[in-house]
């Protein structure tokens, strides 16, 4: 069969990186504890990070998705019976490939659209599944899946996969707003493949969030990088501890930069400056763990049935497959 050239939406404005960042740093680091969204840790330096991230022993997620995609690719292609597969926060798609290789032994799949705000990532994984899978049609998006849902791709029996545990970095309000939105969007038979990272034990989890390499704090500390390039920000690294700690009561790894010395952060992109004290934190990113139970609530709550949940072998991490009805 003959490759078909990806064809890629951008459905960003080339201005996004500033400006929608002017706007999370203004709503976000103003307030107590100051945030920032997890999407501005995906500029290309961040997007290689997480990728380095994956190959850390402590990081046993990525490993523990693809043991199960491994064993259960083929079950899962049959259940979804679908005819396209949705990919989003789809990074290098490189765990999505086994679902693929599964869908090319049925023969089912006509068309594959990764979604992704890191552009440079998804039009790398895009030629290179368009170079593997010849025959299948590519149809990439640049876009936030917290914004650009309803510009999905349509047609055929659709199955949108999220995997990664990236639903666990998203805030609880914005899970279930996400998780409601997702499942109107969906036709009947559409169905959603959720990966989610399970509920262990703390030392695990922290070592996971606190690789002896320093690779996460890189990625975590690249989000003020990030600031400093896109809006003229001079917040100095030097200033800030890495602090991840397990949040019990959330169920979650809490990411954050301490700051070490009572200073003045100008942020001139922004027209901010921000007065940070001694031990004052800035929340970079969350990722929250999950009860098997707890995943298919928040998925029938969305409106969206729920089939079949797989785990691997030690039971480290979740895919379930929800169909809207
Ligand atoms: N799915 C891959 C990658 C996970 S890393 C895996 O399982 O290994 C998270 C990915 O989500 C990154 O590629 C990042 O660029 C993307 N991402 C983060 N926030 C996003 C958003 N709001 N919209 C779209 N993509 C996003
Ligand atoms: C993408 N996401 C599922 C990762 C996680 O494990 O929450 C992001 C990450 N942050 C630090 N390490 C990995």
């Amino acid at each position: 069969m003959k490759r078909i050239e990806p064809e890629l939406a951008v459905l960003l404005d080339p201005d996004w990186a500033s400006g929608s960042l002017v706007d999370d740093v203004r709503r976000g680091l103003t307030r107590h504890p100051r945030t920032l969204p997890p999407r501005w840790l995906y500029d290309d330096h961040g997007s290689a990070l997480f990728d380095q991230i994956t190959r850390q022993p402590e990081y046993y997620p990525f490993n523990a998705e693809r043991a199960i995609l491994e064993a259960h690719a083929d079950e899962i292609v049959a259940a979804s019976g679908a005819t396209a597969l949705v990919e989003l926060g789809s990074g290098t798609s490189e765990k999505t490939r086994l679902l693929l290789d599964a869908f090319t032994r049925t023969g089912q799949l006509t068309r594959f659209s990764p979604v992704d705000v890191s552009e440079g990532t998804l039009r790398d994984a895009a030629a290179q599944i368009a170079d593997a899978y010849p025959g299948l049609e590519v149809v990439g998006v640049v876009g936030d899946f917290t914004l650009h849902l309803s510009h999905l791709p349509e047609g055929g029996r659709r199955m949108v996969a999220f995997l990664g545990g990236t639903i666990g970095n998203l805030y609880l309000e914005e899970r279930s707003a996400f998780l409601s939105i997702l499942a109107d969007l969906l036709e009947p038979g559409d169905s959603l493949l959720l990966g989610t990272d399970l509920v262990k034990s703390t030392d695990r989890l922290i070592a996971a969030y606190h690789d002896e390499a320093g690779v996460t704090e890189d990625f975590i500390r690249n989000s003020l990088t990030v600031i400093n390039r896109e809006l003229g920000a001079d917040f100095d690294q030097s200033a800030f501890t890495y602090i991840p700690f397990w949040d019990a009561h959330m169920e979650r790894i809490d990411m954050r930069l301490r700051s070490e010395v009572p200073q003045r952060v100008t942020v001139p992109g922004a027209d901010l400056f921000l007065d940070l004290d001694v031990g004052e934190e800035i929340r970079v990113e969350i990722s929250t763990k999950f009860r098997i139970s707890k995943v298919a609530a928040e998925l029938e709550a969305a409106g969206l049935v729920v089939g079949r949940v797989w785990t691997d072998e030690p039971g480290d991490f979740a895919l379930t497959l929800a169909t809207k009805p």
